[in-house]
């Protein structure tokens, strides 16, 4: 299904008929693409209450290491995809008094599914949908005559510079029963995220998703300890952990390569952790434990997995 903004429509239903398996909002599939041996994951922005198929929304994206070209090439109907999932890593606290949906771009498909859940249950919410001009705003005719279009604020960047999104004007005041969910581009997470806890909203409130990291993985050598396979191998300034213990014949799997989907994460035994992922929490990074071996590094010597 073709929409605005180079934003293909996609839906999936398993190949031999029946329902698909159940998802909670904020969830994500993983697709595989055989030509590049490459796995992506995309949110679903089906309701949740579906139980024949998934729809996600992929952005035609240029700048992308051709996954999602490759999607938008082979995602003809009758198509047959391998798929894993649905996991969540964005999760949607229901029990929230008012809910703050923020997409940016095609950054507004878990938000989809999230205002679907948020509409059937009952609960005060907002979507805020933030693109470059109405034209290339995908979704739009359905967000405009759903069920809950009066709770959609769209915001062009072309337009009014009054309906821009305006975040000292269009957030709510914080309080613990107040949640905020971010996805977009880098630029637009980070502005919300730095605002919305400059005004006070404590972090743990303001969830994210990252879709695609810009991540650098580059960074000094440095030595890895497999503890449990008796193997010590280097990490090269232009390597990751997950390539060097792939060419050691030691399995990690990895699906993103860029420290969004947790697939890799690994345990630490000992060493400090670089961290380059977007995938853990602040505590998380801080207790030190585990990493994101596709992308993360050590910041002295030496690292020691448990693997
Ligand atoms: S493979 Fe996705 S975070 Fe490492």
């Amino acid at each position: 299904m073709d929409d605005r903004g180079g934003i293909s429509r996609i839906r999936f239903v398993p190949e031999n008929g029946g329902d698909i398996l159940p998802f909670a909002a904020g969830a994500h599939l993983d697709l595989y693409l055989p030509d590049l041996d490459m796995w992506r994951q995309y949110s679903l922005c089906s309701d949740p209450a579906e139980t024949g198929f998934y729809e996600i929304g992929v952005l035609k994206d240029p700048n992308s290491r051709g996954g999602s070209l490759k999607v938008h090439e082979t995602a003809v109907e009758g198509a047959v995809f391998t798929v894993e999932g649905p996991r969540n890593h964005f999760p949607l606290d229901e029990t929230a008094q008012t809910t703050v949906l923020l997409g940016g771009g095609i950054g507004i498909t878990p938000m989809i599914a999230m205002a679907k859940r948020l509409h059937a249950i009952g609960k005060d919410f907002t979507l805020h949908y933030c693109t470059r001009s109405a034209d290339v705003t995908a979704f739009r005719d359905a967000l405009e005559s759903c069920g809950f279009a009066d709770k959609v604020v769209f915001h062009f960047d072309d337009q009014d510079p009054a309906q821009r999104l305006d975040l000292t004007r269009d957030l709510p005041a914080p309080s613990a029963a107040t949640h905020l969910y971010v996805c977009g581009p880098q630029g637009f997470m980070d502005w919300v995220i730095e605002t919305a806890e400059a005004a006070g909203h404590a972090s743990a409130n303001v969830h994210r998703e990252y879709f695609s990291a810009d991540v650098d993985l580059s960074g000094d050598s440095f030595e890895v300890e497999c503890r449990e396979s008796g193997v010590t191998l280097t990490v090269g300034s232009d390597d990751t952990i997950a390539k060097a213990l792939a060419r050691a014949g030691i399995k990690v799997e990895v699906k993103c390569e860029e420290g969004v989907c947790g697939t890799c994460l690994t345990d630490v035994l000992e060493g400090e952790i670089d961290h380059r992922d977007q995938f853990l929490t602040e505590e998380e990074r801080e207790d030190g434990d585990v990493m994101c071996v596709c992308c993360s590094r050590a910041k002295g010597p030496k690292l020691v997995l448990d693997i």
